[in-house]
């Protein structure tokens, strides 16, 4: 048992580390230093959590921790990277059910009930909100799950007045919510199922209604969510560290979904509101022009003979993990006196900063690692585009199909180099479904399979 100043100073540590690792999670560099800090932050707020004053049963919650521990251990040592995003989804979503139950919990504890006038107001706020983010973090962390494990199609599901719908049913929360706090109506109970149904439809359908293209957003956007429902959480339970630690958590992915909205070029609440006002509600153009193939020898011969080679890694890259082959493939090339350089899409791949963690992974040299705002003025001067694995990031619909449903967002212009080279295994659709202009371009050649084996492929004919 620890008494409740050391308590309060360990959680202040916490806090502080929590903070510090946050920082350092921002650069490649430190990335490590920063998950260090959030690990010992996250050791030292359970422990002084559970040894605290008043807190009983401790065996059973060592218990709990141990099996919870050893089952987060194997999933994260069986997940696969590009299987990340789903991962972090439904643990969204248990942050989210773990509000609920803890708002359920806390509203029946008889502790709480035993409270009177403005805290006992205040508690019973804390609760129904508590319970409403929650909610809503819970179902559509598993709708965002669904999405991004192919099990929900990516298509958004809109149906006419939806908006109208949602306004009605957040309406009757804020009245259910006034009578709940204030006692009136029905049985607290009651208030509390109603909305709690309420807020698993709202955020069911709201991702739902969200588009492939902009599921990532969907995903920063529902980490926030789970930051404030655990916030909401830490009210109810009066534990100051969980109010922190979700508040951290709450801005941060709110500030990452807002720069992810900028590079995507969407409106941060059309997104939010389940894309509003955004679907695109014509046919999308009709492609023209021939597919051109094109082998490995061919490939390196023109590598062999270019100046200047820019590699626009994607989404296939991470699944066919090609990062090391594409490594020693730029050794080879700079040995011989190229300029080679990485162009990289701030939603390449399936979570924030894919490619740079695994071209890290790889130790490709960070200084060769662009982003793309700083590689499309290059792009007309540059002999040879690779384009890895990548599809919707280097799509030029973004750019001349009103239609397309990632009209607007901003892409790689991969079309302007003298020749442009797409490895990939077939001429399936990327993420977002659509088809790409960019394959049937006269200075486009296709490379098809897997992109390890052609890049092994390639570099067993370099010079
Ligand atoms: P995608 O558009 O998904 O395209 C990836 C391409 O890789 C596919 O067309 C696929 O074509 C190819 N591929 C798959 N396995 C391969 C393999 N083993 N070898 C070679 N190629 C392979 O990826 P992208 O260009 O990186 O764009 C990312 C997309 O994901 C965007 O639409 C983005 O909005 C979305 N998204 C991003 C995130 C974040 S945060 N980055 C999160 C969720 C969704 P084949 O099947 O023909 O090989």
């Amino acid at each position: 048992m620890i008494s409740s100043q050391i308590q309060t100073a360990s959680y202040l540590f916490a806090g502080i580390l929590f903070i510090l690792s946050l920082g350092a999670l921002s650069s490649q560099e430190s990335a490590k230093r920063g998950v260090l800090y959030g690990i010992i932050g996250m050791g030292i707020a359970v422990l002084s959590t559970v040894l605290g004053e008043g807190v009983q049963g401790q065996i059973y919650i060592v218990i709990a921790i141990a099996i919870a521990s050893i089952i987060g251990l194997l999933l994260a040592r069986k997940v696969e990277m590009t299987s990340m995003p789903q991962l972090v989804a439904i643990l969204h979503s248990f942050v989210g059910l773990a509000a609920v139950l803890v708002g359920f919990g806390s509203y029946l504890d008889p502790e709480t009930q035993a409270m009177v006038g403005t805290a006992h107001t205040i508690h019973l706020v804390e609760v129904f909100i508590g319970i409403f983010i929650g909610g809503i973090t819970f179902t559509g962390s598993i709708i965002a799950w669904g999405k991004l494990e192919g099990k929900i199609r990516s298509k958004p599901l809109i149906y006419t007045g939806r908006h109208i719908v949602n306004i009605i049913l957040v309406l009757i929360c804020v009245v259910s919510g006034f009578m709940f706090a204030t006692g009136q109506g029905p049985d607290g109970m009651i208030h509390l199922y109603v909305m709690t149904g309420i807020s698993f439809f709202i955020g069911i359908m709201m991702v739902m209604a969200i588009g492939g293209a902009d599921m990532p957003v969907v995903v920063s956007m529902l980490n926030s969510y789970s930051g404030w429902a655990a916030a909401a959480a830490g009210f109810m339970l009066g534990n100051d560290l969980l109010i922190i630690t979700g508040a951290l958590v709450g801005s941060s992915g709110a500030i990452l979904s807002i720069i992810m909205c900028e590079a995507m070029n969407r409106s941060f609440l059309s997104v939010i509101f389940g894309g509003f006002g955004s679907a695109p509600t014509g046919e999308a153009m009709a492609v023209e022009g021939e597919v051109t193939a094109i082998n490995h020898e061919e490939v390196a011969e023109l590598l062999n003979n270019a100046k200047s080679v820019i590699i626009i890694p994607g989404y296939g890259m991470a699944v066919a993990k090609a990062q090391f082959p594409v490594h020693e493939m730029v050794n080879r090339l700079k040995k011989q006196g190229k300029i080679v350089r990485f162009g990289i899409h701030p939603v390449a791949g399936r979570l924030p900063g894919h490619m740079n963690v695994l071209l890290a992974e790889a130790n490709v040299p960070y200084d060769i690692v662009l982003e793309m705002d700083e590689i499309n003025d290059d792009l007309p001067t540059t002999d040879i585009v690779l384009v890895i694995g990548a599809n919707d990031i280097v799509n030029p619909g973004a750019q001349t199909d009103p239609n397309s449903p990632i009209y607007g967002m901003p892409v790689i212009e991969a079309w302007n180099a003298t020749d442009v080279i797409v490895m990939k295994r077939s001429m399936a659709t990327g993420y977002a479904g659509v088809q790409n202009p960019l394959f049937f371009k006269d200075n486009t050649s296709m490379l098809y399979g897997d992109a390890k084996a052609s890049v092994d492929s390639i570099n067993s004919y370099l010079d």
